[in-house]
């Protein structure tokens, strides 16, 4: 299936702005299983696992389709360790990549049976002191690269507090030892956004000197954050080059143990950006001697990435496709700065348009707020053709839901 088929026309996007309101994240699950299949068609013949980094998109619609196309899941909280069994997952299939958490996180984590990967000597040491060798358990490193999109994405360099530093490794191999502790797998995330492949095959020249440390190791987890084209030129991490170098890497080292090792990652972007259109509505055309403005009916509260990682995120008129292009500067209505887009091409825009957000699936219903005390978005998935609500918008009710009014 090409992009083009995959992709939600603009009379569509503006039908479904006037059946559900705006501002509208909508998702169109047939582009997610297009983003699946490339990994695993790439990755075909390999000893791979995708575990999908549902921090980018919980809604338990999507993880239920992720769980239908054959993923796996992994999460950043308890909680989306909770929304993964709720939607379905079996807990052998849910990974829960914790960084700075409290050990009783850990702790339940491991009552419910999900396999966990830790990023601290502490809670190292803890799980050791009540599991011993009783329950598997992964250890997340932080391999000084430096990689991604913005440093704010980036996390595996060596100023990042994600992860236990390579440099410790004796110390986490004398908890190993004094604890019994099972090694199940070793895992690195280096950032969001790596087009490079070659980032990819130097964690894993990383991970190869201490894998014949690890007696029991099963699995090598790279983490997630293939890149995603935003804009036109952009392009994507090549999956196929990926999959053809890790495999090299992995047949010129012959792991000593003589144990074939499973490769895992865990893509977030790549599987849930470009299945996301956000569905806004322009409020305000203001001309000044700055910009031409244009105010829509959202804001940083509703997509933050523009504003928190100066991110590119294409916008189409989608109600005036056929006319001029001015230039505009696309502005939210909150009450500080909230520019989505500054000085950029545009169909010429009429009060009452509608305006789309292309590629607004990862991240962006996900870091959305109240600010403002405005309600969040609804959301909508498009499957076989069909329109869902998943989410209701927020009511007025839902901004005192869970105030105390003494
Ligand atoms: N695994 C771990 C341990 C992670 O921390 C992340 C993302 C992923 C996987 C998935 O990365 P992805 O494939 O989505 O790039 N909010 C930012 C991205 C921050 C990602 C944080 N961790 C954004 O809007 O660009």
């Amino acid at each position: 299936m090409s992009q083009q088929e995959t992709q939600l026309s603009p009379e569509y996007l503006i039908s479904l702005g006037q059946q559900f309101g705006t501002p509208l994240y909508v998702y169109h699950a047939e582009t997610i299983s297009q983003q699946y299949n490339k990994l695993t068609s790439a990755f075909r013949g390999t000893n791979t696992v995708f575990f999908y980094a549902c921090k980018a998109l919980t809604n338990v619609n999507i993880l239920r389709h992720i769980y239908s196309i054959g993923a796996n899941v992994d999460c950043s909280s308890i909680n989306e360790v909770k929304l993964a069994l709720h939607a379905g997952f079996p807990p052998q299939r849910v990974l829960y990549t914790s960084n700075g958490i409290g050990f009783d996180e850990i702790v339940e984590a491991q009552s419910l049976g999900v396999i966990i990967n830790i990023d601290s000597l502490s809670n190292l040491e803890k799980f050791g002191q009540k599991f011993g060798h009783g329950y598997p358990v992964g250890i997340r490193l932080r391999p000084n690269i430096m990689a991604g999109g913005h440093l704010k994405m980036s996390t595996g360099h060596d100023k990042s507090k994600f992860g236990i530093p390579v440099d410790q490794i004796d110390r986490v191999l004398k908890l190993v030892d004094q604890y019994n502790l099972r090694i199940g797998d070793l895992h690195i995330h280096t950032g969001s956004e790596i087009k490079d492949v070659d980032v990819f095959v130097k964690g894993i020249e990383v991970l190869f000197d201490l894998i014949p440390k690890f007696k029991e190791l099963q699995f090598i987890d790279l983490g997630g954050g293939f890149k995603v084209p935003y804009k036109e030129g952009d392009g994507e991490t090549n999956i196929q080059e990926l999959a053809q170098k890790v495999g090299e890497a992995f047949a010129n080292h012959p792991n000593p143990g003589g144990r074939p090792l499973q490769v895992w990652f865990e893509p977030g972007k790549f599987l849930v950006s470009e299945c996301g259109y956000f569905v806004t509505k322009v409020n305000v055309l203001k001309e000044t001697n700055a910009a031409n403005f244009v105010s829509v009916d959202s804001g940083f509260n509703h997509l933050i990435r523009p504003m928190f990682y100066d991110a590119y995120h294409r916008i189409e008129n989608v109600s005036n496709t056929a006319a001029t292009p001015k230039r505009y500067s696309v502005v939210g209505n909150i009450c500080e700065t909230d520019t989505f887009a500054w000085d950029r091409t545009i169909n010429e825009v009429r009060e009452g348009d509608y305006l789309v957000f292309y590629n607004a699936g990862a991240y962006g219903f996900e870091m959305s707020s109240n600010f403002n005390s405005r309600y969040k978005p609804a959301e909508v998935l498009v499957k076989a053709g069909s329109a869902h609500l998943i989410r209701r918008r927020d009511t007025f009710e839902d901004l005192l839901r869970n105030q105390i009014e003494l």
